[in-house]
């Protein structure tokens, strides 16, 4: 009997997601596995909502958007009735090993179920790139391509008008989306959560701007960013989503708002959202996504379970889940420095 491997994509989609998928087809199948594509994350596992994957169903599928077996945020860990439900689906479809493509929550779960016995490899995605144990997570390059757009636009505007265009991006937790597209499109200034700069520093910078006779200014932020003087970003109650996540209520008008009062200089300001998270791939997505995908399928053939398949110094390397969920992944000091010394003004 052909051995079967399932795959779900869990957690927020990005770009890249569906080539990963092609790859796991395509290299299970020409590893002697049949696919089975499960629906909607975890979710699709507790309810046992899958579908068999060939050859010609994931034909076509590396330039798209999205994900075509659809995703969810549900976690299975939080409910020991959800985890017995997996383990008899498994069973029942006859699914040896799981290929769980997902983002820090998605391979959270994934380390803890298979803790509880269930075989499978991990391939990290998220728009983020805050994941441990890879340089670079699937989907990051789309969305800073994305961004970096959307700066390059903003700077035309901004310069005709002599504004301040205000540009709050995603990053929950973490500013690298910011910080790659703010050196990429060269922002003058880059708020991430990671590093606190007071609401009077930001002031300064951009007051030094316009005295040594610059018109406009580009202000990058990640949505995430709290510190005492950028006024509360707080949530009301109840305002979360189904992982416990808050929904953020936009720092970004809020700061728009805020610089304008300070600095009396006319500003704008766009959030980017779930722009950055649609749409076609980048090429170095599609081909990142690629050899995870075919990377992922070697450990299952290996055997080689409870591990995650990843970027390392540009080699494909696997890493326990064990180790990369205990660990969070930050900016780097140095290069958030790097960004601060061509944004061209000090103060
Ligand atoms: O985790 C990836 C991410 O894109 C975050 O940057 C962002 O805060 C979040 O997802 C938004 O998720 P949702 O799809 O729930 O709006």
């Amino acid at each position: 009997m052909t051995a079967k491997i399932g795959v779900l994509t869990g957690g927020g989609d990005c770009s890249g997601l569906n080539a990963a998928i092609r790859a796991v087809v395509r290299s299970g199948i020409a590893k002697g596995y049949q696919v089975i594509g499960i629906q909607n994350g975890w979710q699709g596992l507790i309810r046992s909502d899958t579908i068999p994957l060939t050859d010609h169903s994931v034909s076509g599928i590396i330039s798209r958007g999205g994900t075509i077996l659809g995703t969810s945020r549900t976690d299975p860990v939080k409910n020991s009735a959800d985890i017995s439900e997996i383990k008899r689906v498994l069973e029942d479809l006859g699914i040896s090993a799981l290929v769980v493509i997902g983002g820090d929550g998605t391979l959270r779960a994934a380390h803890e179920v298979s803790l509880l016995g269930i075989p499978l490899v991990g391939i990290p995605k998220t728009i983020d790139n805050d994941v441990f144990g890879t340089d670079i997570t699937i989907g990051f390059d789309t969305a800073v391509f994305i961004v970096t757009e959307a700066i390059d636009r903003l700077h035309t505007t901004a310069e005709s008008h002599h504004r301040i265009m205000v540009l709050e991006v995603m990053g929950r937790r973490s500013g690298r989306i910011a910080l790659a597209a703010g050196i990429a499109g060269g922002a003058d200034e880059i708020l991430v959560p990671e590093v606190q700069v007071s609401m009077d520093e930001i002031c300064r910078s951009l007051n030094a701007r316009y005295r040594a006779g610059k018109k406009f200014s580009i202000v990058v932020v990640a949505e995430g960013i709290r510190h005492e003087d950028i006024a509360s970003t707080s949530v009301p109650e109840g305002d979360r989503d189904e992982c416990g996540h808050e929904k953020f209520v936009g720092i970004g008008n809020y700061l728009g708002k805020e610089l304008e009062c300070r600095l009396g200089i006319e500003t704008r300001v766009t959030v980017l959202g779930h722009v950055q998270r649609g749409g076609s791939p980048t090429a170095y997505d599609r081909v990142l996504a690629t050899r995870l995908g075919i990377a992922a399928v070697d450990q299952v053939f290996a055997g080689n379970f409870g591990c995650m398949v990843g970027v390392q110094g540009n080699r494909i390397a696997a890493a326990p889940l064990e180790s990369v969920v205990q660990q969070s992944k930050g900016i780097d000091p140095a290069e958030y420095a790097r960004a601060k010394l061509v944004a061209g003004i000090h103060v």
